[in-house]
């Protein structure tokens, strides 16, 4: 449902030209709010689900009557990173949500079969990445008052994975990695709910994207997915896009340092067989 709960606030949504981010800007923008996407690209990824991808986020927002720009950002490197919340500041005037979206994974290998290079990756954009963005957040946030009807000087909402809260074969550095965006999320909530800001984070089960596309179209991979998902069906952009939402608006502004699972259940149990 639209309102204007959001009207004249400013949300980066880093991994904002695809699947969930791009779900989560369309979400945010719908309540008022003013959208940096923030992306590798500006075109969505080519294997995801959207009937509208042709079409870049900023600019659907536009059509639907919002505010939005797009700002190119690799979160993995520091440069572009200040360089796009300078863009932000200096477009909209203020910062009031940073949402981190942005991730990398890469196809199912055993531990003994990763090396280096994909700890590496997989540390920069997911943890180091997600890091920097709450960081620089925060700081722009302490620059700002507190708005007492919203409830909050900011808001912070990463994106982990059921992957970061139970062991996932196949994927070691990947869970490693969001877990860690777990983690930082509760710690840095400590440190800042003094401040008014909230960091929360939802994660995730298997969400149809195009991240997910290769996995959705192997029967073995999607017949397991499902069984280790009680709920009848796996998720959607959109499942993940209202929970990110509700963690932006005034009604949650007393819940900090939450990891909010969306995932049909996958995280509570074994399903009972079917
Ligand atoms: N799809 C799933 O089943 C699933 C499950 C759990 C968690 N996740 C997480 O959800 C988040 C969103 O993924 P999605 O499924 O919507 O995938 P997606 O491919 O649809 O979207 C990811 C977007 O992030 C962008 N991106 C990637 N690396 C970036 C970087 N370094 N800097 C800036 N932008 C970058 C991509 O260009 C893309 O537009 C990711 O963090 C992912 O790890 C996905």
């Amino acid at each position: 449902m639209a309102s204007n709960a959001l009207e004249n606030k400013v949300a980066m949504v880093t991994g904002g030209s695809s699947g969930m981010g791009r779900s989560i800007a369309l979400g945010l923008a719908k309540h008022g709010a003013k959208i940096v996407c923030c992306d590798l690209k500006q075109s969505a990824n080519p294997n995801g689900y959207e009937a509208d991808k042709d079409v870049p986020t900023a600019d659907l927002v536009v059509k639907n009557g919002g505010a939005a720009i797009f700002c190119q950002i690799d979160i993995s490197n520091a440069e572009q990173v200040k360089d796009g919340f300078e863009k932000t500041i200096s477009t909209f005037g203020r910062l009031d949500m940073v949402i981190n979206c942005a991730g990398y994974w890469a196809p199912f290998r055993t531990f003994a079969e990763e090396d280096d290079e994909l700890w590496s990756k997989m540390s920069a954009v997911n943890t180091l990445g997600t890091a920097r963005m709450c960081r620089s957040a925060i700081q722009q946030f302490l620059k700002q008052d507190v708005d007492l009807k919203w409830g909050s000087r900011g808001r912070i909402v990463n994106i982990s994975s059921c992957a970061g809260n139970f062991g996932f074969p196949g994927e070691v550095a990947y869970s490693a990695t969001k877990a860690a965006i777990n983690h930082m999320t509760r710690a840095g909530a400590l440190d800042h709910a003094k401040d008014y800001i909230n960091v929360n984070c939802v994660s995730p089960g298997v969400v149809a994207t195009g991240m997910a596309r290769q996995n959705f179209e192997n029967n073995a991979i999607h017949e397991t997915m499902q069984k280790a998902t009680p709920w009848p069906r796996l998720g959607t952009a959109e499942d993940i896009a209202e929970a990110v939402v509700f963690l932006c608006l005034p009604g949650s502004q007393w819940m900090t340092g939450q990891i909010l699972s969306v995932d049909g259940g996958m995280t509570i149990g074994v399903p009972p067989p079917s």
